[in-house]
């Protein structure tokens, strides 16, 4: 089994006098201002929770954008600040941006043109070309922070997401003494799907700047080959999964990600998760009761009004279960500026409403909605405390959600019902796979979840356990520098910066 230790020493080994750099839009630890003073919080979603252990382990620069209020009072001239807070490990450096900035290259063609064009969801990407030029001008603002940071030293720069699919090619286009490898969090789609993006030569263009490019699943790599084969003349092998495009080659492979699966499970086991259990059951009323739970980003690509429907129907066909089963749902905010976040909030406003309306009783509601960012001792409490979690996205990268669920259940207990459109899927075999879209049947997965024998929730969730605990963060972190400083002593640049090294 992978550990942080064992990282270290690779990365020690593999990368030696690199300096690692990883470049993303999203900051680990955002500083806010809380009465005048700036206070940190961790943002939600995979790629930072996936991300920070591996910074911990292997120091080096995480470049992000500087979204919060407080932030520019805890960075030093260089616009850099030493983080974790509470205990330093490596350097953060902010990018900073305009309001129209921000605007147009994070909320306009980041998150409603590449998020929804990724993400088979059935919500209409916005190619917008004010929104274009807004992302290629902020790509290159982060690119030459890069280059700033990086000086004539060489260097690994990890590049993260949609956000910044254009700078792996600026990078290379500086000739800089850098190998370049860029993961991308969320799907590829099918190149039918991502030919309707007027600029789809240009981001696969910018993409193939990096020497190692990879995504969750097999499938993803495959449509990004395909996509990029009937975009530009490039020739894809097929065998290797590579692509030649002018004098370079990149290598497309899967990595599916993951999490400090023993981190998580010793916080779980912490006295303080316990107190929160006892305490939560007994202000949110939930003692006695079995308990369902969901914990997403509210987005549309997470199927929410698609579980709370089955939530409906499955009290609906088994009213005995009434009183007796609640379904708590976490949610964290973000992207609420746009329209489609804001429809979403109101169609999962509405449905609660109906569904608690239709089905409730003095002192139990059938769902519990908290959109309030939860503090985690309070998402952990919550997972001991479930009998179910539900992962129902109807298309997701890969959903740390279900691994972080699977890891915190040290008690061996607890079903998992996930969805088939989430890269976790593939892994996690022994969870009920049911398709979102069938309400019927994913009511008919709550009910088995809700009756499953002990021994049978034991084994399964004991198999998925072992999955997740070999195939953590610190593995894939190792698969992807292995792969990365492979295929970069086969490039131009690495053959270059490894001759000047006297390296072979
Ligand atoms: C997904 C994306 C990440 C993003 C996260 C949270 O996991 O792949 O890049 O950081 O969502 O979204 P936000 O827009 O709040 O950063």
């Amino acid at each position: 089994m992978w550990t942080k230790q064992d990282l270290q020493a690779l990365v020690q080994r593999q990368t030696g006098d690199y300096r690692l750099v990883i470049v993303s839009n999203r900051q680990p630890y955002i500083h806010n201002l809380v009465d005048g003073q700036p206070q940190f919080v961790i943002p939600a979603g995979g790629l930072t929770s996936a991300l920070d252990p591996l910074m911990q382990a292997c120091g080096g620069t995480w470049i992000a954008y500087g979204g919060g209020q407080g932030d520019r009072y805890i960075v030093d001239q260089d616009n850099r600040v030493m983080v974790p807070p509470d205990d330093p490990a490596y350097s953060l450096r902010l990018v900073w941006l305009t309001e129209q900035e921000e605007q147009g290259y994070y909320y306009g063609f980041s998150n409603e043109a590449l998020w929804p064009l990724c993400h088979n969801a059935y919500t209409e990407p916005v190619f917008d070309s004010r929104d274009w030029r807004t992302y290629q001008q902020v790509n290159r603002k982060f690119a030459d922070l890069v280059l700033d940071e990086v000086g004539d030293r060489p260097a690994v720069v990890l590049t993260q997401d949609y956000h910044l699919a254009l700078l792996p090619q600026y990078l290379r286009e500086a000739d800089a003494p850098i190998i370049t490898g860029q993961f991308w969090h969320i799907p590829w789609p099918h190149a039918e799907i991502f030919r309707i993006c007027p600029w789809q030569s240009e981001l696969v263009e910018g993409l193939l700047g990096n020497n190692l490019l990879g995504f969750h699943i097999g499938d993803h790599c495959s449509n990004f080959m395909d996509t990029a084969s009937r975009t530009l003349p490039v020739r894809v092998d097929q065998e290797y999964n590579r692509i030649d495009y002018r004098d370079d080659t990149t290598l497309v492979r899967p990595f599916p990600i993951s999490i400090d699966f023993d981190d998580i499970c010793q916080f779980s086991e912490s006295p303080e998760v316990t107190e929160e259990m006892v305490r939560i059951q007994d202000e949110w009323g939930l003692g006695g009761q079995i308990i369902g739970l969901g914990i997403d980003r509210v987005d549309y690509t997470k199927g929410i009004p698609h579980r709370f429907r089955a939530i409906g129907r499955f009290f609906e066909k088994y009213p005995q279960y009434l009183g007796k089963v609640v379904f708590v749902q976490a949610g964290v905010l973000s992207r609420s500026d746009i329209e489609a976040y804001q429809q979403l909030g109101g169609q999962i406003d509405h449905l609660v409403d109906e569904i608690n309306g239709r089905f409730g009783r003095a002192g139990w509601q059938p769902i519990v909605y908290k959109p309030d960012d939860l503090p985690a001792v309070t998402l952990m409490a919550l997972r001991r405390l479930s009998r179910f979690c539900i992962v129902s996205s109807l298309h997701d990268g890969m959903n740390l959600v279900a691994k972080e669920f699977v890891a915190s259940r040290f008690d061996d207990d607890g079903v998992l019902i996930l969805s088939p459109f989430a890269g976790a899927a593939l892994e996690l075999t022994q969870s009920l796979i049911v398709n979102p879209y069938a309400t019927e049947e994913m009511a008919e997965a709550i009910r088995d979840a809700v009756t499953m024998p002990q021994t049978e929730r034991r084994y399964r969730m004991q198999q998925m356990r072992g999955t997740v605990r070999e195939n953590n963060i610190y593995k894939w972190a190792a698969r992807l520098l292995v792969e990365l400083m492979q295929c970069a002593r086969g490039s131009k640049v690495g053959r270059s910066l490894y001759a000047s090294a006297g390296m072979r």
